[in-house]
This record gives structure tokens, sequence and C-alpha cells, in this order.
């Protein structure tokens, strides 16, 4: 009966979706639709089973699992701290500060619907995965088939993201004795009964409660009126942000060469193990294995942790992403003030899609004709957007520093990462950072300018300077397959292989420990220990002074262009691009900046000893035919700047000799 129930609930969701394939739900949307759409062998025939992931099953009968509800049931006592007798600091309102979150917003997203559609193209019920982690609560309830999102229920919690009431129903898939609540062994004696308890966290392989009790961090007593809740320490663990924070593709299975192969289609994935899936994002993983959870890293400055004592030493996530308040975490009086209320702020490099996603549910003609944007309440006012977006921003800033010295005829450009994760991490498409260069003569005009990025047309030029991203594509069995071109994709669900990644990894990064996570750099290589990136510029002639700028941008013009051209089955690319558009292009965001006065250094001392003589010629003959195309930010030995080490350069050398 029990081992029954799975099979039973899944043949139920199947059947529905078949159901609404053959009504054709929405216009155009036909599974044949999709079929016919794509370019040859798209989309890949899977199921529903090959995304399948153990924890807890959808319920769209709601018997078993009670509906995770709406955050309007918590309104009355966890929003307003504005309104409270006395005023409470608005930083620990759970509400406000949620709401301006991309989690709170991850079903609003209209980047996220965007790229929903080409996943259902290229693989069929590929949606599922995606709706999983960016709309829990609409997932239990069974509504995230069909696939393309189109069952979700407005104005309940399917809209909420990643909402209150799913969160704080969290159970730790870890039973830990004398710790858990003693009420989660039975919640995972009853899932290990049917197999699913999940042995790992990511993918969403998420345990929720069937019963709606609230899980925290603190002992609200014997006679708490207010709701059902529960002690839980797995709410100030990392281990609860990993369930969504370490992304794998089940369709992929890992080799022993290292490559990653399409599995028989319509079964589960054959290991379960997320490290034998395609590793999509990691960023639990790279925290995993950095200093942060490790012993932790002291931060002087006190950049991170809100009112946490400088001297502690941060660790978790929620220490970075949900910063100690001095606040109660109601506004029901006489409630006291916790020293260590967690604001939930959940910022990370996101600084756009908040105002994206207000356009389109809040001003009266946001609908777009398209059910999905639809008019709903969002909780943002132009007060929390722009809150949430300065802390973004800070968080950007916070995130690394900058630092500039010379050698000779060469700018070394330094950047160090401080963050708990790479720099930049997690969802890597159209996201990258780069090192802007000028180089400034007396009069402060640019000599010469590395990293250009006009903000008009959302151009960067890329190929004079370092740009820190990750660049996933598919390898040649998988492009024969999907009739898709072999290297560099966007294909979410169908990139099979790592081609680069030069991302800044963490304090306490080491090769092995990353490699075990899949996370390794690609193509690019930083030693053990090594968290910072150095590059070198070559100073050109008559500059006296360099300004450096390093930006973080979020979604690129080739992505958005992306998500709008190969939107084939409806409108929801060009729905994403009109908002990027409209929304300043995602605008870079300058994390750090820093000028340095240059020593004027002698044309052909190359060696940067003080003088021109025998080692340098020797350099710059060793160079001599370097640097042709694609020219490189630090030519060496290219005196005059041309591209090339030639008979210039050392006419130039020979006139400074001695
Ligand atoms: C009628 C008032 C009321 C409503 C409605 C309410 N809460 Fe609470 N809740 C409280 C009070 C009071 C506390 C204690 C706050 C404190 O300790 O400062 C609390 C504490 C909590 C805690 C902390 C539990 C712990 O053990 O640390 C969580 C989590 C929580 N609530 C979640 C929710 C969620 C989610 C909702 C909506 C689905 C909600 N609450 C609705 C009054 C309410
Ligand atoms: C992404 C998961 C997540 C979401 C969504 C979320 N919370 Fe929390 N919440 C947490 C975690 C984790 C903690 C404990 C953090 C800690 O103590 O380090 C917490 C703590 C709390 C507390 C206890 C006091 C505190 O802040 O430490 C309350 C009350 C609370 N949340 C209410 C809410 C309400 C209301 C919402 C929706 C408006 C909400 N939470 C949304 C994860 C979440
Ligand atoms: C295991 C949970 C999980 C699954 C499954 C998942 N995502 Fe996400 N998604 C995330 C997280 C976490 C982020 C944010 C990471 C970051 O900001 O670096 C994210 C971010 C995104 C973004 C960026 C949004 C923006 O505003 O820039 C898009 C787009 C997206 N996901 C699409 C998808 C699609 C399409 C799928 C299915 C093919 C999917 N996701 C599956 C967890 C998940
Ligand atoms: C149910 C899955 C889920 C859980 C659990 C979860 N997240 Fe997320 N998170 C997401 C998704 C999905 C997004 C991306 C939303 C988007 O951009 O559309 C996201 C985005 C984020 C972002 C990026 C926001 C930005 O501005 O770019 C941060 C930071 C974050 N989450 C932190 C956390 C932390 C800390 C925890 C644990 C306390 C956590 N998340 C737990 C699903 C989850
Ligand atoms: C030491 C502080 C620190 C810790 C610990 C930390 N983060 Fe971050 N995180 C940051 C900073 C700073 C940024 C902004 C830079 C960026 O966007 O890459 C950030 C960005 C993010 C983003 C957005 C990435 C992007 O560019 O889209 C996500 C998602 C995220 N963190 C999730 C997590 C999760 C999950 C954990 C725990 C496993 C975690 N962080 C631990 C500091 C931290």
């Amino acid at each position: 009966m029990q081992l029954g129930r799975k099979s039973h609930c899944r043949a139920i969701l199947m059947t529905a979706a078949g159901i609404m394939a053959a009504l054709a739900v929405g216009p155009g949307r036909t599974v044949s639709g999709f079929r016919d759409a794509g370019p040859p062998g798209l989309p890949i025939g899977t199921t529903l089973e090959d995304f399948f992931m153990p924890g807890t099953q959808p319920d769209p009968s709601g018997a078993e699992l009670t509906p995770i509800v709406s955050v309007f049931d918590c309104l009355l006592c966890h929003a307003d701290f504005d309104d409270a007798d006395p005023p409470l600091p608005l930083d620990a309102e759970p509400y406000r500060t949620w709401s301006g979150s991309m989690m709170a917003q991850a079903t609003r997203d209209p980047v996220f619907w965007a790229a929903l559609t080409v996943a259902n193209q290229d693989a069929d019920f590929g949606g599922d995965l995606c709706l999983r982690c960016h709309t829990p609560a609409g997932w239990l309830a069974g509504r995230s088939t069909p696939t393309d999102g189109l069952d979700l229920v407005h104005f309940t919690a399917d809209f909420e993201g990643v909402t209150c009431n799913f969160c704080h129903r969290m159970v730790n898939p870890m039973y830990i004795r004398g710790e858990s609540p003693v009420e989660d062994w039975q919640i995972l004696d009853d899932l290990d009964i049917e197999g699913l308890v999940p042995e790992q966290p990511g993918s969403g392989r998420y345990v929720v409660d069937p019963q709606d009790r609230r899980r925290g961090p603190y002992d609200l007593g014997d006679s708490f009126p207010f709701h059902f809740w529960l002690q839980s320490p797995f709410h100030q663990e990392s281990a609860l942000c990993a369930t969504c924070h370490d992304v794998s593709n089940p369709v992929y299975t890992r080799q022993g060469d290292g490559s990653y192969v399409q599995n028989d289609l319509d079964a589960p994935h054959p290991t379960m193990d997320k490290y034998d899936m395609f590793p999509i994002e990691r960023t639990f993983g790279e925290w995993a294995e950095s200093q942060f959870a490790n012993g932790g890293v002291v931060f002087p400055d006190g950049r991170f942790g809100g009112a946490l004592p400088d001297d502690i030493p941060i660790e978790s996530c929620q220490d970075c992403h949900m910063p100690d308040q001095v606040s109660p975490g109601c506004r029901v009086p006489e409630f006291d003030d916790h020293p260590d209320m967690a604001a939930h702020f959940f910022n990370g490099g996101n600084t756009w899609v908040i105002k994206a996603v207000n356009t389109l549910y809040t001003d009266g003609d946001g609908g777009l004709n398209d059910p999905v944007f639809l008019d709903e309440p969002t909780g943002l006012t132009q007060q929390i957007i722009d809150e949430s977006i300065a802390r973004a921003v800070q968080m950007l800033r916070d995130a690394s520093d900058l630092e500039l010295s010379q050698e000779g005829n060469l700018l070394n450009v330094r950047v160090i990462n401080f963050s708990g994760h790479k720099l930049p991490t997690g969802y890597h498409e159209g996201r990258r950072m780069w090192i802007n260069v000028m180089f400034l003569d007396e009069a402060a005009q640019v000599v010469l300018e590395h990293g250009a990025y006009d903000f008009g047309t959302a151009e960067l030029t890329a190929g004079d300077t370092k740009v820190y991203q990750a660049k996933f594509g598919l390898d040649a069995a998988a492009a024969a397959k999907t009739g898709l071109p072999q290297g560099q994709s966007f294909h979410f669900l169908l990139n099979n292989v790592i081609l680069f990644d030069n991302r800044i990894p963490p304090i306490g990064f080491t090769n092995a420990g990353f490699e075990a996570v899949q996370a390794e750099p690609v193509d690019y290589t930083y030693a053990d220990g090594q968290h910072w990136d150095d590059t070198e510029y070559r100073i050109p002639p008559g500059a006296t002074q360099a300004l450096v700028t390093v930006y973080y941008q979020l979604t690129s013009k080739v992505y958005i262009e992306f998500l709008r051209d190969e939107n084939t089955t409806d409108n929801r690319g060009q729905i994403a691009y009109n908002q990027w558009v409209l929304h300043g292009k995602s605008a870079p965001v300058d994390m750090d900046s820093a000028l340095i006065d240059l020593v004027p250094s002698i044309p052909g001392d190359l060696d940067g000893d003080g003088d021109v003589d025998i080692f340098d010629l020797l350099i710059l003959i060793s160079n001599w035919g370097r640097c042709a195309e694609p020219c490189p930010p630090a030519c060496f030995a290219d005196l005059d700047a041309d591209c090339t080490v030639g008979i210039l350069d050392l006419l130039a050398l020979l006139a400074n000799w001695g």
C-alpha cells in the first residue's frame, strides 16, 4: 500500500500531463508544437521519470501533505514592522526583506520563464525539474505538469517562489539524534518505506513536513499560542540552502573518462548520486570545500554577519546572506529582541530582474496578454526594490578587493575573492565579471582602454582584458543527438561539457576538493589556496596613471538575445528581452575601483631592474614575433604597442641602452 503510493501518484500526474497535452492548453502549446519547432532532434524524448528525484513527492489531493500556505497567512504578525508599537527595525522584518529578494520572485522572474520555455523545447517534461526549485509550492501540489507552468495558480503560494511556509517546513533529510525535532523521525521513516529519503542534498530533493509545523532557530516555549513550531538546527545550516544551490542535470551520467553521456530515457538517473550527474551549479559544493565550511573566516572589517561580533568567524550561507539583526521576529507586542534575528535578505548579484517583476505584475498593463504575467500582489514597493538593489550592490562590493601594483612596464591587477564560494558563483548563463583598465596621461586623458563597455549597446570589448566566467556546451555526441552545433551553448538541459571556468575560487580552495564536487577550474589554473587572480597589462607610452574597475554583469546581451531568438513556442523570450531593454540592459555594477600613479618606466627595461642592458635585449629577442592576434593585454616586450615584437621594439630598446 505504502509502496504503491509513489507510482500511483506519478501515474496520475503522467495521465494529467497527457490529457493537458492532448487538449493543447494555451495558444500553440501542444506537445507536437514543441516537436515541430526545434531543430532536428529536439526535444529529446525525456519523460517525468528522467527528472525524478527522491524526497517528498507531489500530492495533488492535499490529503497527505497539507498544502503550502501563502505568505498572506504570515502578514498579520511577520510584516509591517514600521507600524509596530514601538516600531521595529525594517531590516528584521521577514516579509519586507523576503519580498525584495529573487527567491520570493523566483516564479515571477521573466528570465526564468524564458529559460523554462527553452528547457521544454529542448527536453520533454524538462520544465518539471525547473519548477521544483522555482515554485516548490506549485510543484508539491502537483501543478508542475504540464511543465510549461500554465497550471500554476495565481494568487496562491504557487507564484511566491521560495515561500515562507515552504522553507519553514523543510526537514533535514539526515536525522541527527538529540538535535533534529523528534517529529522528523516519523516523517523520514514514512519516506524510507518508499525508498524516498534523499541521501545527498541538491537538485531540489526536499523533504517537507506533511503538517504545517513551522521550524526555526528558536525555542518558543510550551505555551506559544500562534502556530505550531519546532526548533530546527537545520535552519541555521548551509545544508538547508544546499537543497537548491547545487543544481545537477539527471539526464546525463558521468563516465570514467570524465565525459557525460545521456542515460537510457524514461528512467530515473541510474545512481542518483549528484556527482554522477552533469553539474550546472555548485555554489554549495564550492562553499563546502572552502575555509568557510572548515573553521570559518574572521573579517575584522565586519563586512559580513550584521550584528554578529567581528571576531566571530563567518561560516554559513546564512551568516552572509541572512545577517544578524537585533529585534523580535514578529510584531506581536511583548516579544523580546533576539540578538541574532536572521534578516531575510538573500541578496546576491541580481540588480535588475526585481524591477522587471514589478513592471510585469503590478503596472496595470503588465499582463501583456500572457496568462503567466497577471496582475497579482508581489509585495514590492519602490522603496523595497531600491533597498534590495542597494543591498545587492553592497554584496557585490563586499565580494572582492582590488590591488594594483607596477612591475617594470607592467601593471598588475589582482582581484581577491572574499565571498563564500566562487566569484561569481551559481547560475552562470550570461553572468560575468571583467576588468576595465583606463591608462591616463598627465592631462587625465585616456591613452588606452582595456575591457571597454558600451552602456548604450551593452557591447563589451572582451578580447583585450580578463573576463571571469564559465562556458558550458555540447560535446560531439550531444551535438549529434540534438542536431545543435558542437561547442558553447546556453541550452541548460542539453549541455554536457564545461569548456571554460576561470571564476575565482574562495578562501581555502584546493584543486582536489573542487574536483571532488565537479567545480574545478577548466582551461585555467589556480594553485591550492589561491583565492585571487592576477592579470598583467602593458603600460603604454605616456601613461601616468591607471584607473581600474572590476565590473559584474548579471545578464549579458548574448544571453538575453539567445532567450529571445530561441523561444520558438511562445513569446516569453521576447518579454524577457523587452524588460532587459526597459530596465537598462542589465547595467554592469562596479564592484571595485582603484587608481594607481605609475612610475615612469624606462622603455626597454623589461626586467624592471632600472636600466636597459643585455638582459633586457635577451628578453626581447626571446619574445621576437610574439603577440600576434588576438593581441593579449600584456603583450610582453611590445614596446610600441603595435601587437608584435619586432624591429621597431628593438630600436626603442637600443635607444635607451645603458
Ligand atoms: C498570529 C501571529 C502569527 C502569524 C499569523 C504567524 N506567526 Fe510565526 N511567529 C509568531 C510569533 C509571535 C513568533 C515568535 C517570534 C519571536 O520569537 O520573536 C513566531 C515565530 C515564527 C518562527 C520562528 C520559529 C522558531 O522556532 O524559531 C517561524 C519560522 C514562523 N513564525 C513562521 C511563520 C510563517 C511561515 C507564518 C505564515 C505562514 C507565520 N509564522 C505566521 C506569530 C505569528
Ligand atoms: C529560503 C528559506 C526561507 C524563506 C523563504 C523564509 N525563511 Fe524565515 N528563516 C529561514 C532561516 C534559514 C531562518 C533561520 C536563520 C538563522 O537563524 O540563521 C529563518 C528564520 C525565521 C524566523 C525566526 C526569526 C529569525 O529571523 O531568525 C522567522 C519568524 C521567519 N524566518 C519567518 C519567515 C517568514 C514570515 C517568511 C516569509 C515572509 C520567511 N521566514 C521566509 C529561511 C527562510
Ligand atoms: C535545484 C534547484 C534548481 C533547479 C532544478 C533549477 N534552478 Fe534555476 N536557479 C536555481 C538557483 C539556486 C538560482 C540562482 C543562482 C544564482 O543566482 O547564482 C537559479 C537561477 C536561475 C535563473 C537566473 C534568473 C535570473 O533572474 O537571472 C534562470 C533563468 C533559471 N534558474 C532557470 C532555470 C531553468 C530553466 C531550470 C530547469 C531547466 C532551472 N532553473 C532549474 C535553482 C534551480
Ligand atoms: C527551494 C529551493 C531553494 C532553497 C531551499 C534556497 N534557495 Fe536560494 N534561490 C533559489 C532560486 C530558485 C533562486 C533564483 C531565483 C531567480 O533568480 O529567479 C535563488 C536565489 C538565491 C540567491 C541569489 C539572489 C540574487 O540576487 O542573485 C541567493 C543569495 C540565495 N538564493 C540564497 C539562499 C540561501 C542563503 C538559502 C538557505 C538559507 C537558500 N537560498 C535556499 C532556490 C532556493
Ligand atoms: C563570506 C560570505 C558568503 C558566504 C558564506 C556565502 N555567500 Fe553567497 N555571496 C556572497 C557575496 C559577497 C555575493 C555577491 C557576489 C556574487 O554575486 O557572486 C554572493 C552571491 C551569492 C549568489 C548569487 C550569485 C550570482 O552572481 O548570481 C548566490 C546564489 C549565493 N551567494 C548563494 C550562497 C549559498 C547557497 C551559500 C552557502 C552554501 C553562500 N552563498 C555562502 C557572500 C557569501
